[in-house]
Order: C-alpha cells, then structure tokens, then sequence
C-alpha cells in the first residue's frame, strides 16, 4: 500500500524523531490530575526510568478550557516546558474524545444518541456526536489553540489526534449525514434501492428523506442498509481526525500526526484509516489469564504492521499490570510486560508506550495499573519499568526496520461487518474466531504473516491465506486472482466471496469469482446438525458445524465428507495451475488439527520460509531487520542450544552453547547477516 499524501500537507516520517530517540518509551500522562508541585518529581522519574515519550493533554479539555472560549494553557505551558527541559519528548494530543460538561449543557444536541433514541449523559467520556456542528466548531477550536500555541514547541514531536475514535451516533443530525454519504456513494435512489433490495419487504424508498440509520426497528434490518451505516460511521469519524490532521500539519509540518486505533474494532475501518495517519498507532491490551494471549496480541502486532503497508507502527498503550475493565483483572508480571513489550517492537513497532504513567488516584481508571503505581517508585513494577528502559535503549538495531513476510493474512472491516448480520444460515462462523484459527499454526511454525486488507498490493506474498472473506469488492477480484495467476497460493476459508461489495449474494455457483482457480465449486452451505467424519491428503477429521456441498471442477480434493448426506462431498477443494500458482478453498469450518494441516499445505505449496527453524513448541521467533527475537511463551523454562557465540542486545551478553530461556524470556539476537537478508531465516539458529 502506498501511503497517500493528504491534502492537508505531506506526511511525516516517524523516522525523524526515532533516530533521534530510539524506541520510543513512556505513555499517557495526565498532569492535570495532579499537583504542579508533582511534575517535576515526576520528570525526574521519567528520566531515571528512560522515558523518552508521554502523551499529554488526552481527557484534558476541561482543564485547557473549563468554559467555552476561556482557555487555561498556562499549566499546559510549564508542563511542557519541564519535559523538554528534562529531555522527554511530547505527543501532544488534542482533547478532543471527551468534551467538557459544558458543552453538552449548553448544545444539547453534541452529545451522541443511541440506536433507541436514547441521549448520552455527561459523566463518563467520548458522549460527543460527531455531527454536531456544536461539538465540532467546539473541537476545532481547542485543537486550532493547541496548533497554534504549540505547533513549534521544540518538546513536541508527535501530535496524536482525540483517542480511540469509534463512537456511533443514530441522532438526526448524524441521520442527515448518512443521507448525504449514501449519495456520493449511490448516486441515486435507484441504484441505492437496488444496492440495498428494498424490493424486498416493501422497503423501496422514494425520497432519501425517507432514510433512517439502522435504529431500533421491530424485526431483522435490511443487512445492505446496516453495512453501509458502519462504512458511513467509519469515514465520518475518520473526516474528524482529517480535519484536525490537517490543521496539525499546517502548523507543524514535518511532526508526525496519529490516533490510536484499537485493532478489530468493530468501529473504525483501520485499514483506510491506516493510510491517513503519519504513523500507525495501536493499542493492545491482552489478557495475561488468557491463554491465546500472546498469539492474539501477535495478530494484532501483525495487523498493526500489514495495514500500515509493512512500515514501523507505533505501540501507543498497553497496561503495565493489570487492567481495570475486565471482571477480573489479573495483573502482568514484570517479565510478561517486558514480553508483550518486545514482542511489538519485533513485531514492527518502533514503540513501547503505556496507559499511563502514573496512577490515577481518583475517577473511573483508579484501579488500572500505570509505570508509577500509587505505591510509588519503591515498588517491582516499576523497578522492571527502570530496567526495561535500558534494554530498550540497546535495542537501536531495530529503530527503523522492517519486518519480512511471505505470507499475506486477508481481513476486511466491511467483509466483518457483511458476516455479523443475523439472519444467515448460522452464527458460528465467527470472522474473527476464523483469522486466530488460521493465525494459531502460522504462529506455532514461526511464519511470519501480515495482515492486509483485499485491495493491497498482494504482490510480495507468496501465500495469501483469506480465512473468511465472506464479501468481496469486484474491485478487488483481479489482485486476489492474480496471486495464482502468478504462481503464487491463494487459499480461501468457508462462506468465502459469497457476497458482493454491496452485501448481495453472487449468484452462481460459489466461491464465484474464483472457482476456476480453486478447481471446484459449491452449490449449497450445510450448517451441521452433528459431526461429519473428513478424510484425505489432510487427514482424517470430523468437521462438526459447518459444510459445504462442493465438486471439482478440474481440481482435487484436500478432504472428503464420509457417511450421511454428504457422503463423497469433497469439502477442500484445491487446483494447481500451469502458472505454478495453486488455489485452494476450504468449504468447511475445520478443528484445529484441520486447518492446522491446511495451513501447513499451502505453506509448503508456497515455499514459504520461518523466521527460524528448529526451537520448541511455544518459542515464538520474529525477524525484525538484523535482529532475531526469541520469546518464550510457554510458561517454564525452556533449553536453546545451538545459540554459543550468539550476542544478545538486551543483556549484551555473548551466548553460551547451552541457553535456557526463562519463563516469559526474550532474547533479541543479533543475526550474522546484519544487513538484513531476504524473508525468512529457516535452518538451524546457529546455522
Ligand atoms: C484505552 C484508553 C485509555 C485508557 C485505557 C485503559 O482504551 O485509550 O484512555 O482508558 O484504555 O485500559
């Protein structure tokens, strides 16, 4: 993916501040919270800890303008200027999620409403209803004060737009501008009526007054109405980060701009979202009682990275103990926030930021964990918080480079979205059970994937594994063809290219766009009343909820149904092709072991390589740029060998012949080729 240049000025590298800084180390700090006599006490911290980086100004609207039009940035002033004097850098913020309560006592009307109707109270945060002009002359205006107050502030080095964009509104307002979103995209009402079938139901509209958002209504919603209000919910909130984007880069050119995105988040498009920020940023919070957490926090580090087109990413939050959302909030170890931390910086990010600094003492987050827990510096966390600042500080190798992958992992926001409508033939092919299935094989064998959308360039993949791309674009037809038309391995997963870019069936038999290149074609989805035993090159399984009534249509079978009514009924279908390239589709939900040696299949079919060859179960191995990193994930120890004269950045200690890495260990090996060769590294580690 090329990133765009934005009207609002040309795109900031992230380059310019970490070559400066290295990894970038700190997080959210919210002096406004605190005394002023606190600040310095804190910068003093910061600095023995190696932060080199805090967001400041997040949820501080209130204090920078408590009422409309008089602004307070006196304390903004001083705050700043202690951290540039005690050399910690700035991502300032625009306060823009949560507006003051002023604002919605005085403009009822910017406060968002929900599918029932119902007003969001003040109270909490993000209530704010991205239509209302009120709420948006109101943001324009703080974030134009900070620009121009602070837009050549030698403290600040990034500018991180709102938090966590993902607010839906169903307000008139927000109404009026679904209206007029669904006319650039539709052009007319007829072509709207027919993207939408209002045939159906009686729902043709006449008038594009007559249109609502998908509110409360008595029954099942037209699916084409509520996938365009998710688009629509998408772009608008992205228009308000442009908008404040633009007015950043006016003012600070060549200073990075970003926002926080939040992975698969149900609300926000990330993948078009990806190219509109300077840098990619992301928040990860997994679960240390989960025990798919480091597999899912990968994902996401992958995701991170594919949709930011490969380049560096920004770790912007992550708890440094526990979190205080969840119903039980089982804190980190020191060791497993070291873990999480690195396995982003090898995943890609040049970043290991924080929710927050120092722990709030009072309001709703009182109980999260922060770098500075209530009880002070004399604690472990921050102890590990001190020494994980000087590692990172040795980790300079990586500041900058890529990460390679041969292997593309295909997810689409809209094709999510398409699949989560109810009223479909079940609800167990959940979207994103499907991507941490194909992701868990990937992840055990060391290969290293991104996750892309469809309408990237798929050029440098040798192997696109598309687990669910229930919908697809016909804009994006011929780039996923051209993968085997090349030579290279396309797999497709259940209930695959059954819809178009509209959320209409493709008629036909399916997966239709693509079932000369997979060698066969489906007829009829099975959801399954009980088991149905599978058997072939794959093994022998029993796939117990869904199936699809398949043939080959000049290609093999992978797996064929035995016994009850889909006796002899291939279920994956795959065809190699005079190109070289091979297209595979799985027409059927498949058990881990399953889909394991599918993933398997295709990765030998593709010759894909892993980051490293020949370590235990549960050492997860990332080649970032010259650097090699080893994080066990198993929870003992486990013994390396053949790591003997190996140097290791994070100690800078030369390994001997026999290495046990500790529970939750990392090792970050400095690799022979420090150039950094081509993907993959496979072959013994001291090879
Ligand atoms: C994030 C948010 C932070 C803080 C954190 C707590 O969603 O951006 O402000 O609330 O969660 O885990």
């Amino acid at each position: 993916m090329q990133q765009r240049t934005a009207p609002g000025g040309a795109p900031a590298p992230l380059a310019a501040l970490t070559s400066e800084l290295g990894v970038l180390y700190g997080g959210d700090w919210s002096p406004e919270q605190w005394d002023p006599a606190v600040w310095p006490e804190d910068v003093a911290l910061m600095r023995e800890a190696g932060v080199n980086l805090v967001t400041v100004g997040v949820f501080a609207w209130s204090s920078m303008e408590p009422e409309e039009g008089r602004l307070e940035l006196g304390w903004l002033d001083t705050v700043l200027d202690h951290l540039h004097a005690g050399g910690v850098a700035v991502d300032l913020a625009t306060p823009t999620a949560s507006p003051p309560p002023w604002l919605a006592h005085r403009y009822p009307t910017s406060s968002a409403v929900d599918r029932s109707g119902v007003r969001m109270a003040v109270g909490s945060r993000n209530h704010f209803c991205p239509s209302s002009p009120d709420y948006r002359r109101a943001a324009r205006g703080i974030a134009g004060a900070l620009v121009e107050r602070y837009g050549s502030h030698p403290a600040v080095r990034m500018w991180h737009i709102g938090n966590e964009f993902g607010q839906v509104c169903f307000c008139d307002l927000c109404a009026d501008g679904f209206r007029r979103w669904l006319q650039v995209r539709h052009g007319s009402l007829d072509a709207l009526n027919a993207a939408w079938g209002t045939a159906f139901w009686s729902q043709r509209y006449a008038d594009w007054q007559e249109i609502v958002p998908p509110r409360v209504a008595p029954y099942i919603r037209n699916p084409g109405q509520s996938l365009d209000h998710r688009r629509f919910a998408s772009d608008l909130l992205l228009g308000l980060y442009r908008e404040q984007r633009d007015l950043v880069r006016a003012a600070a050119p060549g200073v990075p701009v970003t926002t926080n995105l939040m992975g698969f988040h149900p609300h926000t498009d990330d993948a078009r979202w990806a190219p509109e920020l300077d840098v990619v940023s992301e928040d990860h919070y997994p679960d240390p009682a989960d025990p798919d957490g480091h597999l899912l926090q990968a994902l996401q580090d992958d995701l991170a990275r594919g949709i930011g087109g490969g380049r560096p990413w920004v770790q912007m939050e992550q708890a440094a103990g526990g979190v205080n959302w969840r119903p039980h909030n089982v804190p980190k170890t020191p060791a497993r926030m070291r873990l999480d931390s690195l396995r982003a910086v090898a995943r890609g990010s040049d970043a290991s930021l924080f929710f927050q600094w120092r722990q709030s003492l009072a309001g709703a987050e009182k109980w999260h964990s922060a770098l500075l827990p209530a009880a002070g510096p004399d604690t472990r966390l921050h102890r590990a918080v001190r020494a994980h600042g000087a590692e990172l500080r040795r980790l300079r190798p990586v500041v900058g480079a890529r990460v390679p992958a041969e292997v593309a992992l295909v997810f689409d926001w809209s094709s999510w979205w398409a699949a989560q409508e109810p009223a479909a033939p079940s609800d167990r092919l959940d979207v994103l059970d499907l991507l941490r299935e194909w992701y868990r094989p990937l992840h055990a064998a060391n290969v290293t994937a991104d996750v892309v959308p469809p309408w990237a360039d798929l050029t440098p993949y040798r192997l696109v594994l598309a687990p669910q791309l229930h919908l697809v674009e016909d804009a994006d037809v011929p780039g996923l063809r051209a993968v085997v038309e090349r030579g290279d391995v396309l797999v497709l997963g259940p209930w695959s290219a059954a819809l178009d870019g509209h959320g209409r069936l493709r008629p036909g038999r399916f997966p239709a766009p693509f079932t000369d290149l997979v060698g066969g074609s489906g007829e009829e989805y099975v959801p399954l009343a009980a088991p149905v035993a599978v058997e072939g090159v794959l093994g022998a399984h029993r796939v117990g909820d869904w199936a699809e009534r398949l043939r080959t249509d000049g290609g093999e079978a992978l797996l064929v149904a035995r016994g009850g009514d889909l006796d002899g009924v291939p279920l994956v279908v795959t065809r190699r092709h005079a190109s070289g390239g091979t297209g595979v589709y799985a027409g059927a939900l498949l058990p881990p072991a399953a889909t394991g040696a599918l993933v398997a299949h295709a990765v030998a079919a593709a010759g894909v390589a892993p980051a490293a060859a020949g370590l235990p179960a549960g050492v997860e191995a990332v080649r970032r740029g010259p650097v090699l990193f080893l994080l066990n994930t198993t929870g003992g120890p486990v013994p390396l060998d053949g790591l003997g004269g190996r140097r290791d950045l994070l100690t800078d200690a030369v390994l001997g012949r026999r290495q046990v890495l500790e529970p939750d260990g990392v090792l970050a090996l400095a690799t022979s080729d420090a150039a950094g060769a081509g993907p993959g590294t496979a072959g013994p580690l001291d090879g």
